[in-house]
């Protein structure tokens, strides 16, 4: 095996998503070679019970309440920022400005202005910086985005990028920070889980050129910390018809962005599909292990299944017929992080880029403007 380089990681936003990283690092040794050996050696969290959770990490050795000593301290080689989406450009800014290389989460800021004012403290810096996306990193996923991009769909007819699941079906869940335009921005679902559907397709070169929603808040109200019923006011589903030129420039086609908070037995389910006049190919989270393949032969229509095994970006100690899962791509879009950061990604497939989360937020500022309007807007 190759040297790896040790990268000590700092935490701001010891929830969820701070907890995944842990995690991951914890079992990098899954990887059978990587440019990069990360481990968390700081946190900072305002919450002392989402501090103390990482009392089990080993390598921490720094608790903070606020973000500030991370920043500030040389021995932190990069950040995972991990906070609620209005708290995104103050700190995204402030780790550019100390010139700290992170990882930023989704949606990259609360509006498409927040994002553009992030992007352009980061040009102004030697931040590297990416934005996750993990769903991309399954083994499927990686498979359908290649075939995609090989020009095997021929002219495109149609493509569908969705994200769906029911979390909210429940009208008697508590309300969180997701669930208030406040806390998670005006866009509501799509800042949510709109990146997610958003990477492939711009990644791909498909680029919204007009964008018409169909946005829908079902639940309007829920009990709050002490049972008393608050405004849930953000969008719970989304729905985006666009049109995009193909790219090479010709005609334009069709294409469905689709998030979901409330989608009737739908659990966790990220899904790309894309057909073309010579070719077709479509993969769901929900059968992790197919993907299908269109193909015309012998005059016959034919969709074909293929599993392409445990056969990820960063090859692992893991069987090739065993199962992959939501960890494991989250520790392959670390994997792609952490190279792409030591210049070492080469034509793997990367985590979104800063340019790509500006992009994203441009569709979805324009889908606001469609359900005001209810013409197609540009983004
Ligand atoms: N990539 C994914 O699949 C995925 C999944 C879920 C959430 N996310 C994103 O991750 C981010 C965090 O979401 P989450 O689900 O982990 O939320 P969470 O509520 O579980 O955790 C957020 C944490 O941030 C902390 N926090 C609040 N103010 C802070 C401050 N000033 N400094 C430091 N920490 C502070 C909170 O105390 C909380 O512990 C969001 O941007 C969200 O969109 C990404």
């Amino acid at each position: 095996m190759s040297s790896q380089r040790p990268v000590r990681l700092g935490v701001v936003g010891a929830g969820l998503m701070g907890r995944e990283l842990a995690a991951v690092c914890g079992r990098w040794s899954q990887l059978i070679d990587h440019p990069a050996s990360p481990e968390v050696v700081a946190v900072a969290d305002p919450n002392p019970a989402a501090r103390d959770w990482f009392q089990r990490v080993p390598s921490v050795e720094t608790f903070a309440d606020d973000w500030a000593p991370l920043l500030e301290d040389p021995s932190i080689d990069a950040l995972y920022l991990a906070v609620p989406h209005h708290l995104h450009e103050d700190l995204y800014v402030a780790a550019a400005a100390a010139g700290k290389d992170f990882l930023a989460e989704k949606p990259f800021g609360i509006d498409a202005s927040s994002a553009q004012r992030i992007a352009a403290a980061i040009d102004g810096s030697d931040s590297f910086v990416r934005v996750s996306s993990e769903f991309p990193f399954f083994p499927g996923a990686l498979k359908a985005y290649a075939y995609a991009a090989s020009g095997a769909l021929g002219d495109i007819l149609e493509v569908r990028s969705q994200f769906a699941h029911s979390s909210d079906i429940d009208r008697n869940k508590a309300i969180n920070w997701k669930r208030r335009v406040e806390t998670c921005g005006e866009i509501g679902v799509m800042g949510d889980l709109g990146l997610h559907v958003a990477h492939v397709p711009l990644r791909l070169g498909y680029a919204p050129s007009s964008v018409y929603s169909l946005l829908d808040n079902v639940v309007t109200t829920r009990p709050g910390p002490d049972g008393s019923s608050v405004d849930c006011d953000t969008w719970d589903n989304a729905l985006l018809a666009c049109r995009a030129p193909q790219p090479d420039g010709t005609r334009d086609f069709s294409m469905l962005w689709e998030t979901r908070r409330i989608a009737p037995g739908q659990m966790n389910s990220w899904s790309f599909e894309a057909w073309g006049m010579d070719g077709g190919v479509r993969f769901s989270t929900r059968t992790p292990t197919t993907l299908q393949r269109f193909a015309r032969r012998d005059g016959e229509q034919v969709w074909e299944e293929v599993q392409p095994g445990n056969v990820s970006a960063w090859p692992v100690i893991s069987g090739g017929i065993f199962e992959f899962g939501f960890s494991d791509a989250l520790m392959q879009m670390w994997a792609s992080y952490l190279a792409e950061r030591e210049g070492a990604l080469g034509d793997r497939f990367g985590t979104a880029t800063v340019a790509e989360a500006v992009a994203a937020h441009r569709v979805f500022d324009a889908a606001l403007r469609s359900n005001v309007s209810g013409s197609a807007e540009r983004p």
